[in-house]
């Protein structure tokens, strides 16, 4: 294994030349994968746009009942019209979520802390291959905590569950966590994004960051930002406008869409961004015509 002592920083990203092994399959890094493989990832990116919107509603998997998700029996299914995938617990999909929804399924398969933990990095696969096959899972979403205490146990679980995805052909989606005390830069996301998807994983999702067009040249499969805490309508439309810019494949927002006052119209609008190339301002001009209609 290569020394610390003898690595050097890299820097030569060439985020101007497009991925040079893309292959007749419109998704990043996918062109060898099998039939099946390549249908889920269909179903979690449009063959149009190449990127997806994807509603994260799992947060209850450790936060139990959060702001905005309060009910949801109400928020998901006026959401549905406006999303691809739907990112959530089988618990949520199964009691609240019409199955005649056709949408993508990014299912949450790890488990194990709650708010009342201080370190939330140690976790376990909770949903086995079975459970995920019955439900359809476009894709199994896999929290990493690359730097924490429970890096080693999390990089397990997304290898488990990669081994066994690929025995059923489904995806894997690496969740890159960023506890309180990592550092949000891109010197972070390019070693945990790489990581992750130097382990196997076929979508990665992560955080917007200075630089970011780096961390993704430097990523060989697509990247999906998530929104992360809420923040005004406009400052979340600049952060999905610059994320896509950057080379996102698409965004995975839940408090930015679910604690909007408008949250329909939100999600709207965030599709305008993701499918449509909307700018930020385009889209903060369409969500207030929206809202104002
Ligand atoms: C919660 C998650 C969420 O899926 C992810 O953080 C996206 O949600 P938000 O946009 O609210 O951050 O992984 O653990």
């Amino acid at each position: 294994m290569a020394d610390k002592e003898g690595l050097k920083i890299s820097k030569d990203y060439g985020v101007e030349i497009p991925f040079q092994n893309q292959g007749g399959f419109y998704v990043k890094g996918s062109d060898n994968l099998d039939w099946g493989m390549k249908k889920h990832l269909a179903n979690i990116f449009d063959p149009k746009s190449g990127n997806t919107v994807m509603f994260a509603f799992d947060h209850g998997y450790f936060m139990g009942s959060t702001a905005g998700l309060e009910r949801l029996d109400i928020v998901i299914p006026k959401l549905i019209p406006q999303i691809d995938v739907l990112m959530g617990t089988r618990g949520a999909l199964r009691s609240c979520v019409p199955p005649q929804c056709r949408k993508g399924v990014a299912l949450r398969v790890t488990s194990g802390s709650s708010m009342l933990n201080e370190d939330l990095s140690h976790e376990v696969v909770a949903v086995d291959m079975e459970d995920a096959i019955r439900l359809n899972a476009d894709c199994l979403a896999i929290q990493t905590f690359i730097g924490a205490d429970g890096q080693l146990s999390s990089l397990d679980n997304l290898s488990r569950a990669i081994n066994a995805g690929l025995r059923y052909s489904i995806p894997t989606l690496g969740v890159v966590a960023v506890g309180k005390d990592m550092e949000r830069t891109d010197r972070f996301f390019k070693l945990a994004t790489r990581i992750v998807a130097e382990l196997g994983a076929h979508i990665i999702k992560t955080y917007y960051c200075d630089n970011f067009e780096e961390v993704v040249a430097a990523c060989p499969v697509p990247i999906v930002v998530a929104g992360g805490k809420k923040l005004p309508e406009k400052e979340a439309l600049t952060l999905a406008y610059r994320a896509m810019q950057g080379g996102a494949r698409g965004l995975d927002m839940g408090r930015n869409i679910f604690q909007s006052e408008h949250a329909v119209e939100m999600a709207a609008t965030i599709r305008k961004v993701v499918h449509d190339g909307y700018t930020d301002s385009e889209a903060y001009q369409y969500y207030q015509d929206l809202i104002n209609s």
